[in-house]
């Protein structure tokens, strides 16, 4: 299966930035993967359509609310894939594993892909707690929610987002066998699992090692034209 790179814009750009972003990327991005682009929301028109990359979004609302995007609004503009339970709405805006839930069943009917994050924080992974912490999320995301082939995990270590600090080939690779075995005991299929936090376009000539790793999920270094195409590169 190709493999799957999804960028993370956070809010690191502005409207001013959006223009030259775009014009550095589309024509270089390489189409024999699988590249997903989530702007933030304001954004997401001036990546609709014209190139050879997917749209996404950071996030979606299950609840009539202000100021928010609804899964059918996402898709109505062409949004393909979600980014959910980030460690930062979880930690910010308190995201309980039930809005997660609720979340990824409403992307499912709407045909968006959901991208779920799931990770330990730096606490838990000093109590040796990672692996608990992990199926219970997987748990309590993925309930009853009928798991197709399409959803993607994102293996994100809290205490690895925005740090420079990644954990060893060795211990991703424990997580990624540990979520995969996970998911078929129950669901009885293979899906894809990510790495996301701290990869940057040098670090991923190690995580290139892993092979059982399906793609990225980028932050900060998404944000940078040159450094992201440079990633990109490095990508088997
Ligand atoms: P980072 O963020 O690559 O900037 O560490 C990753 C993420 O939060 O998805």
């Amino acid at each position: 299966m190709k493999k799957l790179v999804v960028f993370n814009h956070k809010m690191y750009l502005d409207f001013f930035d959006i223009k030259d972003y775009i014009s550095s990327i589309k024509d270089n991005i390489r189409t024999d993967i699988t590249t997903v682009i989530c702007p933030s929301d304001i954004f997401i028109p001036f990546f609709v359509g014209k190139y050879d990359f997917k749209l996404g979004a950071q996030n979606l609302c299950s609840t009539f609310c202000t100021g928010e995007a609804s899964a059918l609004m996402l898709k109505s503009i062409g949004v393909k894939y979600v980014i959910l339970g980030h460690s930062e709405r979880r930690e910010k805006l308190n995201e309980s594993y039930s809005d997660i839930n609720l979340k990824i069943k409403d992307a499912l009917s709407n045909n968006i892909v959901p991208i779920v994050c799931v990770g330990e924080t730096k606490e838990d992974r000093e109590l040796k707690k990672t692996g608990e912490v992990i199926l219970k999320q997987l748990k309590e995301y993925f309930r009853g929610v009928e798991v197709n082939t399409d959803i993607v995990i994102a293996y994100e270590p809290v205490w690895a987002i925005g740090s420079g600090v990644i954990p060893s080939n060795d211990d991703i690779l424990e997580v990624i066998n540990l979520i995969k075995n996970a998911i078929y005991r129950v669901h009885n299929i293979n899906i894809r699992v990510l790495y996301g936090g701290s990869v940057n376009e040098v670090n991923v000539n190690d995580l290139e090692r892993i092979n059982e790793l399906d793609g990225y999920l980028l932050g900060k270094v998404s944000s940078n034209p040159e450094k992201v195409l440079k990633l990109l590169n490095s990508v088997k």
